[in-house]
């Protein structure tokens, strides 16, 4: 009891540093006290619990080398995004990259990529110079798959959720775990990875796809449980031709897109706000969906991600990557892989 009571007013002491006197707590961050209660209070936050006191002694200096990290980073100013001491903070950047653990995204390289696109004649011109799907009702709240690598299925769900929406006028929850549990007997396996174009031919074999209140999500696993599947249905899905983000932008502009990038960098691993922009991988390891583009104020061309590590991460639980840089593969290799269901 005197443990938590500690956690949690430790927890409003690290809340008056990050608010307010940034000189003070910069000169102040570094002192081992001080630190040592900047990760307390960080694992009350985030209820991290630690088998003993060798694990939380390893863990601490883990978290301090990655608050360092955050901190110098910030400090550069010449960056157009800025890190956080998100849910990750305790973890080395090799965990982070290696496990599948809140990715979950399997790269298949003899995947053959489906031809038809209906986008392909829509005037790049006439497009919008800012889309974003959430002001037209045809996004759900971020969600967070926790420690289940089925990234591939919360993609899957955002852009279906986009499409049924557009298409039947009801934004309706869609259930991950539905295809977690029953997606299994093809390349996707649940918590183990998956590929979001499996997924919506699971969805169209399925006949729908259920709600979410109907097969509440468990981050884990489970026995496949037959339901109504007439939630949502589709009818198909398109992949949108590989490295071309001009391409994208005329699928984005009219539905949200699935996208497979590399969320194995420091950078994502500990992204707060702003347009990620800069020098990231191409080995794709997580899914997350496109749900619209827009320019800042700055003149940064930038792509709007919903991800999938709940709202605490980054902005809301968003994203915004740079849009059009010089390499086809696109940040983080956003524009290799996307792909969108129709109906
Ligand atoms: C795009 O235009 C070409 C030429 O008119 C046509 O052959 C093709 O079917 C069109 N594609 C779509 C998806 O409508």
């Amino acid at each position: 009891m005197a443990i938590v009571h500690k956690a949690s007013l430790l927890a409003i002491i690290g809340c008056l540093c990050l608010c307010g006197a940034a000189i003070a707590a910069r000169e102040l961050n570094h002192d081992l006290p001080t630190m040592v209660a900047r990760h307390e209070s960080w694992m009350a936050q985030y209820g991290r619990m630690y088998k003993d006191a060798a694990e939380k002694a390893q863990r601490f200096e883990v978290f301090k080398a990655n608050v360092a990290f955050i901190e110098a980073f910030n400090a550069a100013g010449d960056n157009k995004f800025w890190l956080g001491v998100n849910q990750f903070a305790d973890i080395t950047n090799d965990e982070f990259r290696t496990t599948k653990t809140n990715k979950g995204y399997k790269a298949n390289p003899v995947r053959v990529r489906s031809t038809g696109f209906r986008y392909e004649n829509v005037s790049f011109d006439a497009l919008p110079a800012t889309v974003d799907w959430r002001a037209k009702g045809a996004v759900t709240p971020v969600k967070d798959q926790g420690q289940c690598g089925c990234c591939w299925a919360f993609s899957a769900v955002a852009a279906t959720e986009g499409i049924v929406k557009l298409k039947t006028g009801t934004l309706v929850s869609l259930a991950e775990q539905e295809l977690v549990d029953c997606d299994v007997h093809g390349e996707d396996q649940g918590c183990e990875g998956g590929l979001m174009d499996d997924a919506f031919k699971f969805i169209i074999k399925n006949g729908g796809l259920t709600k979410e209140s109907s097969y509440p999500y468990t981050a884990s696993d489970g026995k496949c449980k037959s339901g109504s599947n007439s939630a949502a249905t589709i009818t198909g899905y398109e992949d949108v031709p590989a490295n071309n983000e001009a391409d994208l932008m005329k699928v984005v502009a009219n539905q949200p897109v699935s996208v497979a990038v590399d969320g194995g960098d420091m950078t994502f691993q500990f992204y707060s706000g702003g347009v990620m922009t800069g020098s990231c991988g191409t080995d794709l390891d997580h899914g997350i969906a496109a749900i619209g583009y827009g320019k800042t104020s700055d003149g940064t061309s930038y792509w709007l991600m919903k991800n999938s590590w709940g709202a605490s991460w980054g902005e809301d639980g968003y994203l915004r990557m740079e849009k059009d840089i010089a390499d086809k593969k696109g940040m983080c290799g956003l524009a290799m892989e996307p792909s969108y269901p129709t109906k």
